[in-house]
């Protein structure tokens, strides 16, 4: 395998589809590179699935810097993309551009943003300074509390409307993917046939390029709410738990340590 790099990731658009998740330490990043998982984002949703917070607005630039740089120690092929968290680009567009800028010394090839047309020309100002940018729109987990909940997003016309234009700021403005997170399955397709941009779906069915999935939900490692459209492709949560049992039972029977141990 070769280094994935912002070029190659795109060029596969309409080539082939990838599936590529988060990843927030180095060892499950080791692991996910190791199977060939083309991409991998350091996502915010580490503040829900690994942090124990309720959303992922608690979630620091600073955990966010420790996670990528854990994860870039331990990837060797994967494009990695570091989620700029809430109150990291919201304070004006050169905080934003320090902050992404951190995120790429931290190790990260890309970022990750939340927001649509109106975000095109900080999208536009990182891309210049030679930042590449992946957008996000449709339910933008940040914004919870302005859009009332975890909710499916660009489901009325007007609302569909919206999103395509957004696309298409966020496109001439320079990202190079959009994360669909949460729209209907027609809409991502119409998305994904008109543009230029590998679309990275996330709930938003099977035509999109590219999907993510968040590492806990596919690994069954998510002790909290698993959202309806994530797959389990294994079962680490129910191994783990009887692992620990296994070690207590042990420990408690003096089974363990043994001679050998
Ligand atoms: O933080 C995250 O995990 C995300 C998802 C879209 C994958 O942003």
């Amino acid at each position: 395998m070769k280094k994935w790099t912002v070029p190659a990731f795109a060029a596969e658009k309409g080539k082939s589809k990838l599936g590529c998740c988060t990843a927030y330490d180095a060892c499950f990043a080791k692991l996910a590179d190791e199977a060939g998982v083309p991409c991998i984002l350091v996502g915010d949703s580490m503040g829900m699935v690994a942090l124990g917070y309720g959303t992922t607005l608690p979630v620091t630039m600073d955990e966010m810097l420790s996670a990528t740089a854990a994860v870039a120690r331990a990837v060797k092929d994967a494009l990695v993309v570091c989620d700029l968290p809430f109150g990291a680009y919201q304070c004006g567009d050169d905080a934003a551009l320090a902050n992404a800028i951190r995120a790429l010394q931290a190790g990260s090839d890309a970022v990750k943003l939340e927001g649509g047309a109106f975000r095109a020309p900080l999208v536009q100002r990182l891309v210049e300074n030679g930042i590449p940018v992946v957008a996000h729109v449709g339910l933008m987990p940040q914004s919870v509390n302005a859009l009332g909940g975890f909710k499916m997003q660009g489901k009325t016309a007007a609302a569909a409307t919206q999103l395509k234009n957004d696309v298409a700021a966020l496109e001439a403005a320079g990202a190079f993917a959009v994360t669909l997170e949460c729209v209907p399955d027609a809409l991502a397709k119409e998305i994904t046939e008109t543009s230029a941009m590998s679309t990275i779906g996330i709930g938003a069915g099977p035509h999109c390029d590219v999907q993510w999935l968040v590492m806990h939900d596919l690994l069954g490692l998510n002790t909290g709410r698993v959202p309806s459209f994530a797959r389990k492709f294994a079962d680490l949560g129910t191994l783990a738990r009887k692992g620990f049992a296994d070690y207590v039972a042990a420990v408690a029977s003096s089974a363990f340590p043994a001679e050998r141990n």
